[in-house]
């Protein structure tokens, strides 16, 4: 069982709660920090205990504000790239987990915050949540797949816009550009998070990490996302859980679906 100095882990009804912790610095992303959080999904993945993830930031104040810029200023052009593609891997990981994994973003999410968060399937942000990609005030850019999430998320202009102008946006601008799902009061962040997740969990689990893997497909250029697709419906159509669902609206019930 890994140990964890900068996360805290919370098991509750299926739901991981895993809280970034480093108040003290606005949650910064130091390289044990990104470590842990390998460590703690890599536990999502492999735990049957756990069903889904709520990944937050300790405090009222921040997410996570970003890579930790004493880190960052201490790289070269070697360890950089080591540096962005293992930041990169981790939150794959994140992006690829058949689990779903929603950020709870209860402030500001900038830099590789906004990266973390841009990883996970959904985005629920607080009121007083503030996104950015600011990378270029430092003379650097976005190293752990900002330069694509963003893009694909908001698309080109506003991607490009916001990682050029280095300029913060507030909840509802990322509202409105569809970088984030929901916005609701800071106290009603988790509870909004657990019910989402509450519902999603209520589904046949095969279903739910094949449509991840399906819509992750459509940002694979190696893959064609329509045979991904209908591959995974077979699949489905496979599994015991279909022969639940489908027997249950027949029988006008509701579904007990095992996983299976
Ligand atoms: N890396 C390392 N330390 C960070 C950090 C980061 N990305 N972001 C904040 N911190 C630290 C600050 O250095 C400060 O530490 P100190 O108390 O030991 O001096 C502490 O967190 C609190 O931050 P502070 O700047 O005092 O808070 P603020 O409310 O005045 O400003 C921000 C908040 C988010 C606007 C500001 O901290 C900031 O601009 N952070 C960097 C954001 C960034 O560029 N991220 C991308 C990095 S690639």
């Amino acid at each position: 069982m890994a140990t964890y100095n900068n996360l805290l882990l919370n098991l509750q009804n299926g739901i991981l709660i895993i809280t970034i912790n480093r108040a003290d610095k606005l949650n910064a992303l130091n390289i044990d920090t990104v470590t842990e959080i390998k460590n703690a999904i890599q536990q999502v993945y492999d735990d049957a205990e756990i069903k889904g993830a709520i990944l937050t930031g300790a405090g009222p104040k921040a997410f996570v504000a970003g890579a930790d810029i004493t880190e960052i200023a201490e790289l070269s052009e070697v360890t950089a790239r080591s540096f962005a593609e293992r930041g990169q891997e981790v939150f794959a990981m994140i992006e690829r987990s058949n689990k779903p994994v929603i950020a709870a973003v209860n402030g500001f999410a900038l830099g590789g915050g906004c990266e973390l968060a841009m990883a996970c399937h959904m985005r629920v942000a607080a009121e007083n949540a503030r996104f950015g990609q600011p990378e270029v005030n430092l003379g650097i850019i976005p190293g752990y797949g900002g330069t694509q999430r963003l893009t694909q998320l908001v698309g080109k202009g506003k991607a490009m816009e916001l990682m050029m102008t280095a300029d913060m946006i507030n909840a509802q601008e990322a509202l409105q550009l569809g970088l984030v799902n929901h916005v609701v009061p800071q106290e009603q962040l988790l509870e909004k998070c657990g019910e989402i997740m509450g519902k999603i969990l209520s589904k046949a689990p095969l279903a739910i990490g094949l449509v991840i893997e399906c819509v992750n497909a459509v940002f694979n250029k190696d893959e064609n996302g329509y045979q991904t697709e209908a591959n995974a419906f077979a699949r489905c159509c496979a599994s015991e859980d279909f022969v639940e669902g489908t027997s249950a609206f027949v029988e006008k019930r509701k579904a007990n679906f095992t996983g299976n």
